[in-house]
């Protein structure tokens, strides 16, 4: 594993293909998943200095969601399914983009200064084990390149962590 990660400039698809590798180089040989989502927070947070980045997992009960490593400020522990944008991206089974949170009806005010979001599932075949959620200070932040890119990177953790 390199100590350092590679931060680049340039358009947010070039950002995304730069760190998609480092990503991937970080975590393959480790095996835990805390370790994993850990230091894919704090990668996803290096270089695109994101308001908030982290992760949900699902909880033994089936339930809820339950706080796990992220980068920013404190934030919510516990999410029901259906609840929030999180809730309900674990509920759809997919990725949901938000470009105006007070807009979404149910959305979770961690923090004030959240204005727009991303959550994407993080699926384990065919059932969901968590998600990565993402939050900017700014409207309309997110895109599909977002989208296409995060979905490959939670792919990830699946192929290299013990679920
Ligand atoms: N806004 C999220 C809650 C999590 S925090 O943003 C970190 C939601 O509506 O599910």
């Amino acid at each position: 594993m390199s100590e350092d990660l590679h931060i680049i400039q340039g358009t947010k698809e070039a950002q995304y293909q730069a760190l998609y590798p480092q990503i991937e180089a970080l975590i393959t040989g480790e095996t835990n998943l805390i370790a994993n989502l850990a230091n894919i927070a704090a990668a996803l947070k290096q270089q695109f200095n994101w308001w908030w980045v982290g992760f949900y997992l699902v909880a033994p009960d089936n339930q809820q969601l339950i706080l796990g490593p992220f980068q920013g400020p404190i934030a919510c522990t516990r999410i029901q399914k259906g609840r929030g944008v999180c809730g309900s991206a674990w509920q759809q089974a997919k990725t949901l983009i938000v470009p105006d949170v007070d807009q979404f009806p149910g959305h979770i005010a961690c923090s004030s200064l959240s204005k727009s979001e991303i959550v994407v599932p993080i699926f384990n075949n065919t059932h969901i084990v968590g998600v990565l959620d993402v939050d900017s200070e700014y409207l309309n932040y997110f895109d599909a390149t977002d989208q296409k890119y995060l979905e490959q990177i939670v792919q990830l953790i699946v192929d290299h962590s013990l679920l």
